[in-house]
């Protein structure tokens, strides 16, 4: 099936997406505000990156700002927002150095306009390199890509011959094509912590067949054990895609 990795390439996650969840209550727990948990997690993604390239990975997506995220209070929105930008203008350096790329996904259009600047022009002064993707979801939701997905199908399908004819000849390899996602990997291995177990509106279309693992450890506090202890987990596991064992060999 396309897009699916075999039993033998499995070993090693393509593209993790990563739910960096647990930075409010890291800060709580030592009485720090909200906002402080973020600043302490934002220093990790520049640790997971490192550590993500070190491990083989290609791809990895972090959920850094959902559409449900905007209900949050007012400062920390802004806060979230200002981290964004002093992130992306700070990381562009050695995002460059260590060939990494940065991409979007989500609807960046509804950021305000100091960050999504800050964030673009990263995105542009990294586009040439090649080693490793970094993909910052931002205002992104599953439901969202999957609903633009459509809207986008149904434009594409009006200007066919027979739209009923080339709807009914889509595939969902073929929908992927429609989504924010379609020049990403799929997403092999999502990794959520902070100790709840949901999906919470990331990579939907993808979650369908990766892997999931939940770890207890708050955001700010994940560490290069805790990226490899996911990795081994997924390394053990085996991706069946509805099949039987026998006919992975
Ligand atoms: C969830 O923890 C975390 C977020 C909504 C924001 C994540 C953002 C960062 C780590 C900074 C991003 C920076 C870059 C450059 C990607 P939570 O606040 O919901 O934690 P809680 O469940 O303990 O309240």
């Amino acid at each position: 099936m396309a897009g699916k990795t075999s039993a033998v390439e499995a070993c090693l996650p393509r593209h993790v997406g990563i739910i960096m969840d647990g930075n409010g209550r890291w800060a709580k727990q030592r009485g720090l505000p909200r906002v402080e948990g973020h600043r302490r997690g934002a220093q990790v993604v520049r640790d997971v990156v490192r550590w993500s390239i070190d491990a083989g990975i290609e791809q990895l997506s972090l959920y850094a700002f959902s559409t449900e995220n905007w209900e949050r209070p007012g400062y920390e929105v802004r806060a979230l927002m200002q981290l964004l930008k002093v992130m992306a203008r700070s990381m562009v350096g050695e995002m460059v150095e260590g060939g990494v790329r940065l991409r979007l996904l989500g609807d960046v259009e509804s950021l305000p306009d100091d960050a999504k600047g800050a964030i673009i022009r990263a995105c542009e002064k990294t586009a040439h390199c090649d080693r490793f993707d970094l993909v910052l979801c931002l205002s992104y939701g599953g439901q969202q890509e999957i609903l633009a997905g459509m809207r986008r199908v149904l434009a594409w399908a009006l200007d066919q011959p027979d739209p009923a004819l080339a709807l009914d000849g889509l595939t969902v390899d073929g929908f992927r094509h429609f989504l924010w996602r379609a020049e990403l990997k799929p997403v092999d291995l999502i990794i959520r912590t902070g100790g709840e177990k949901r999906i919470s509106n990331f990579h939907l279309w993808d979650a369908a067949y990766a892997e999931l693992c939940f770890l207890d450890v708050y955001w700010p506090d994940f560490s290069q054990d805790d990226l490899r202890r996911a990795l081994d987990d997924f390394a053990s596991r085996e991706r069946r895609f509805g099949r039987i064992s026998e006919q992975l060999q």
